[in-house]
């Protein structure tokens, strides 16, 4: 069976990378990765890669960054030359970014079966680009594989046929036990002069808090007092940098004292900092899930969140961005450590779940390939990763 993986943004490279390694371990299966280059700096991007021992990617599209039409456009044409060269027996995407919505929809019209990883999460706030990735990419999947629980109660709702859906746990938490033990031996936190549960944890990226001057003044005004207590790292994304330096803040943050930014860390060297935090602010999705498996206190500066168990099991909670309840909150994050546990089934194999799954089917082309006029298509763009395809 020929599997075709799709990977674009940071937070899929740690979900594709153990479901790779599962593949490439059983004979009858063939395992190809494709990354649409919507992230693409080092710091982005080739790190993960490295310190997930993942190879490079058979076909690199680079697509880089855009408006989402144009983005997911791009990823679209450039995908659908790859799919009918490839002709894979079925098409992996993970997660809910723009490569995932557009990867997706080339595989469903082009025929070929889609298995969608971490399927049936929702936020129920349509004004999140990823909320409408997630709906998109799970109404027109063959395979909907759930990390937790609340994925299966959302696909049921939505009238799913059930033998579309497996729970199958979380392939990100597969990443981090197979890493966690070489994350704790490194020099992280002497880097950094911290100390083990003495520092706070920051990433901040989604475009409803940092778009906005006000929503990023008020985020600033937080981290600047929280630093008052105690020592805050924040790795600092792109989109967030731009900004930042776009509204003068940047010099704020940065003369603040106990406060250290850098640029966005590596999958080791964050797990790390992660892992010996006191506790974790965050506006991200995949790092709800790695503090729960952690135990480590996290607070999620966002209204809702599409990951209810890190909630309702775990140590997340959800914050309203308002410094004098953010400061409160961290000072009590250590509540968050007691009565948690790990939600069901993140254990490390989701993996090799998912993959006794594909192999105990046969996968039908689900339609005829669309006739393609060959010589007009665009070949993709040239791949840094230096070799062809
Ligand atoms: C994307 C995902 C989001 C995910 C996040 C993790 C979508 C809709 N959003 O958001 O779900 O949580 O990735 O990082 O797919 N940039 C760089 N270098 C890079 C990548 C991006 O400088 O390697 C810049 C881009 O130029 C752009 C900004 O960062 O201005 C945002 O990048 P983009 O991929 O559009 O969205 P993210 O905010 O990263």
């Amino acid at each position: 069976m020929r599997v075709l993986s799709v990977v674009g943004a940071r937070p899929n490279f740690m979900k594709v990378a153990p479901i790779h390694r599962e593949l490439q371990r059983r004979e009858d299966m063939h395992s190809r990765i494709v990354h649409t280059g919507q992230h693409y700096d080092e710091k982005m991007s080739d790190v993960f890669f490295r310190q997930l021992a993942m190879p490079e990617p058979d076909v690199y599209l680079g697509v880089g960054s855009g408006s989402h039409a144009e983005q997911t456009a791009r990823i679209m044409c450039a995908f659908e030359n790859v799919l009918l060269q490839e002709t894979p027996d079925i098409l992996i995407v993970v997660g809910d970014v723009n490569s995932t919505l557009a990867c997706s929809l080339v595989g469903v019209k082009l025929g070929i079966p889609v298995a969608h990883v971490e399927a049936g999460l929702r936020s129920f706030d349509r004004s999140m680009p990823e909320e409408i990735n997630r709906l998109v990419t799970d109404c027109i999947s063959d395979v909907l594989l759930v990390s937790e629980q609340s994925g299966i109660d959302n696909l049921h709702r939505e009238g799913v046929s059930p033998e579309k859906i497996y729970f199958v746990g979380n392939t990100m938490i597969d990443s981090l036990v197979s890493c966690i033990e070489a994350a704790r031996e490194l020099s992280t936190l002497k880097d950094y002069d911290l100390h083990p549960g003495s520092y706070v944890l920051v990433t901040m990226h989604r475009p409803s808090n940092v778009d906005d001057i006000g929503k990023l003044g008020t985020i600033v005004e937080s981290l600047k007092r929280v630093a008052a207590n105690l020592p805050v790292v924040f790795p600092v994304h792109p989109r967030t940098a731009k900004r930042l330096h776009s509204t003068g803040l940047y010099a704020t943050l940065a003369s603040t004292p106990r406060m250290i930014l850098t640029e966005p860390l590596g999958y080791l060297e964050f797990l790390h900092l992660m892992d010996q935090a006191a506790v974790v602010l965050t506006d991200s999705g995949g790092i709800q899930e790695e503090t729960t498996y952690l135990g480590v206190p996290c607070l999620t500066i966002r209204e809702n969140t599409e990951r209810p168990a890190t909630t309702s099991i775990g140590t997340n909670r959800l914050v309203p961005l308002d410094a004098r309840r953010i400061v409160d909150l961290v000072s009590k994050a250590d509540e968050l450590r007691q009565q948690s546990a790990i939600p069901p089934l993140w254990d490390g194999h989701a993996s090799s779940r998912i993959v006794d799954i594909l192999e105990s089917r046969r996968w039908e082309k689900t339609a005829e390939h669309p006739s393609l006029d060959q010589e007009n298509a665009q070949q993709p763009s040239a791949n840094p990763w230096g070799h062809s395809r």
